[in-house]
């Protein structure tokens, strides 16, 4: 079906729904996946909450552990201890798909129960501390072959101090945490329109493109358009601030609609 197609389908109130739907996935991993990954000290893998392996991944050894994960797999975690002190804390590896450790990953320095599981929300979780690229100048790690040249030796911020850590991160980007919407605001969005905040100026065929055109640009969250009963072609103003935000910027402009970005989680 082409994308075309698709977003007809979908309507206008789904509109993002069906952009987005081409990029992620509620089934998790389409196929098995190997990681190779290492860390300094010791490793403990986990995808969705299944223990998968792990060794003294003696990373300064250039020691790594490969591992697969099969199909529909969601979430992957990682904890590693450090070896005694003097010692740095770092973890690095890459994903078949494409995954790598870099600073996208949530890292915390203690977890509770389920911190492993698919259904555990690690939103509090600080995001991860880059200490270096996995590169031959990085200290005192240097580089590992067989992992991505893109991943990054990753841990808490203070990877002096902090001797546990425990990391997650996504395998597949969930359709489920990017469904977003636009819906019209309760209140009345006739007549409606933003001054200033104007992130661009286009016209367009209709509504859907001018929330293309916003879902592309990641500033936008509401845009105006004016209304239908103009003929031909119609002007679509991306706004990066809401109605509700920003009150005195709404001002009342006869033929235009207000639309906004409406964030779901499920
Ligand atoms: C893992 O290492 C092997 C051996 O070097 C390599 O062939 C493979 O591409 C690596 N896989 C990933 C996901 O980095
Ligand atoms: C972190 O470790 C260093 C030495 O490795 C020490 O000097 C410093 O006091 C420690 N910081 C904290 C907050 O524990
Ligand atoms: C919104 O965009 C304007 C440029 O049009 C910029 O000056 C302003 O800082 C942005 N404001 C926010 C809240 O992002």
């Amino acid at each position: 079906m082409s994308k075309l197609t698709e977003i007809v389908y979908c309507g206008i109130i789904l509109l993002l729904e069906c952009w987005f739907s081409s990029s992620c996935s509620d089934k998790g991993t389409p196929s098995a996946i190997t990681v190779n990954i290492t860390c300094d000290r010791n490793l403990y893998l986990y995808v969705d909450g299944k223990y998968l392996g792990g060794d003294v991944a003696d990373a300064k050894q250039k020691h790594y552990l490969t591992n697969e994960i099969m199909p529909h797999s969601h979430v992957v975690a990682v904890r590693c201890t450090a070896s005694t002190p003097p010692w740095q804390g770092g973890i690095l590896g890459s994903f078949e798909n494409g995954l790598v450790t870099d600073t996208s990953w949530r890292c915390t320095t203690s977890a509770e129960y389920g911190w492993n599981m698919r259904s555990y929300r690690d939103d509090d979780w600080p995001m991860a501390t880059s200490h270096g690229a996995n590169s031959p100048s990085t200290f005192p790690w240097g580089n590992i072959d067989s992992i991505d040249k893109k991943a990054a030796w990753i841990w808490s911020s203070d990877n002096k101090n902090d001797s546990e850590v425990f990391c997650r991160h996504k395998l597949v980007k969930e359709c489920t945490e990017e469904k977003q919407s636009y819906f019209q605001t309760p209140k009345s969005t006739r007549d409606i329109a933003i001054q200033g905040f104007l992130l661009l100026k286009v016209r367009v065929a209709g509504v859907i493109e001018c929330g293309l055109k916003c879902g592309q640009n990641s500033a936008c969250v509401s845009f105006t358009i004016q209304s239908s009963d103009i003929r031909g072609s119609r002007l679509c103003e991306l706004h990066n601030v809401t109605a509700e935000g920003h009150p005195q910027s709404v001002v009342r402009k006869e033929g235009y609609q207000y639309h906004e970005v409406v964030q779901t989680f499920y």
